[in-house]
């Protein structure tokens, strides 16, 4: 990146396998914009639903393996439609104490008995399912946005089937990079639809594009066309980001050597931080936080890094709870190897 004229490599985007730049994803954007325009003139029920759209809609249930597919203009507008076209007065929303803000917002929002289990405790949700009422709808974070951990969707789908409650689960960060195909974090445990029947990722993270979708079945999907509000009252995407995210899920597709090195690098970064003393989580994916506790700390190190030519902003309260600032490393295909020891030489000499 070119932070007021100087040259800085960035340790903190979502861009986990480096497709915003990629000639294919910029090109199919430039067709799109030649062929549909700039923009898509209205919502997707009134005449913005393009046949970009549809395609990727259709491409995405394939891939995904759920009958259906849905697109929101953005993952935090697909997650408060979600909630809100799902439950309401007396019914329950369970969270993950860690879910991105806006799975908590949707949860906030939607009017139903909100409650938040302890991070990846599947134990503490089943107790929390016994007495929940109404509709129970369950929700999680595939892969933790803040700390990179994934989270135990297999006992999470167990306790979340015997007691009849939907388990919803938001792939922003493990869609595209989790798995043998890239296919997220239910590939990676070899799950289904059987068990997480509401799947949703973004398009904003690995794919490098913009917006988000949600895949389910038949009757969820023709739920969210008529009740979620987020979707219904909103501009759609540009048809021509649709042709760049089409391009960019087919590199997903047949380039798996970009998973690899994704893979090769957070392997190479996490070697040498244990070689260099350098105090990690146990987080396995593109997200490496580490964690400092105090914020002020947080920033020095952030500004000393930027010094250096490093770009990793600090992370503080209330995105992250109290006394966990950090540092938010992402890695990402994109990076070289001699990027990676440059930012390991910073972080051990500061
Ligand atoms: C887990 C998670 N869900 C949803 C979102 C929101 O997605 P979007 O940026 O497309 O609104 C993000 C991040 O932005 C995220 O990390």
């Amino acid at each position: 990146m070119i932070i007021d004229g100087k040259s800085v490599i960035s340790f903190c985007s979502n861009d986990y396998l480096g497709l915003a730049n990629h000639d294919d994803v910029k090109n199919a954007f430039i067709e799109g914009i030649k062929t549909y325009g700039a923009g898509s003139g209205a919502a997707h029920l009134v005449n913005g639903h393009s046949n970009a759209h549809h395609a990727l809609e259709e491409e995405l249930a394939e891939f995904t393996g759920y009958p259906r597919a849905l697109l929101f203009s953005t993952g935090y507008m697909a997650n408060l439609g979600l909630v809100q076209a799902l439950v309401g007065k007396g019914d329950t929303v369970l969270e993950d104490r860690l879910n991105h803000a806006s799975l908590i917002d949707g949860g906030l929002l939607s009017g139903a008995r909100f409650q938040r289990y302890t991070h990846n405790d599947a134990e503490q949700l089943e107790q929390k399912l016994e007495t929940a009422k109404g509709e129970t709808l369950v929700l999680t974070d595939g892969v933790f946005s803040m700390d990179g951990d994934i989270a135990n969707i297999h006992a999470l789908a167990q306790s979340c089937k015997q007691h009849s409650a939907w388990l919803m689960v938001d792939d922003a960060h493990g869609f595209g990079v989790l798995g043998e195909h890239g296919k997220g974090c239910l590939e990676h445990f070899q799950l289904s639809q059987n068990d997480v029947p509401i799947y949703m990722a973004t398009l904003g993270k690995a794919i490098g594009t913009s917006g988000a979708f949600i895949a389910g079945s038949e009757a969820l999907i023709e739920t969210l066309i008529q009740k979620a509000r987020p979707y219904i009252y909103t501009t759609a995407t540009p048809p021509a980001v649709a042709e760049a995210t089409r391009a960019s899920l087919n590199l997903v597709k047949t380039k798996p050597a970009l998973r690899d090195h994704l893979n090769s690098n957070i392997h190479y970064f996490r070697d040498c931080a244990k070689q260099s003393g350098i105090e990690l989580t146990e987080s396995q994916t593109a997200i490496q936080p580490i964690i400092l506790g105090d914020e002020k700390l947080a920033l020095t190190m952030s500004e000393a890094l930027l010094d250096k030519g490093l770009l990793v902003t600090a992370i503080r309260p209330p995105t992250v709870p109290k006394g966990t600032a950090r540092l938010r490393i992402t890695l990402s295909a994109a990076h070289s190897r001699s990027q990676i020891d440059q930012l390991i030489d910073a972080l051990t000499k500061p």
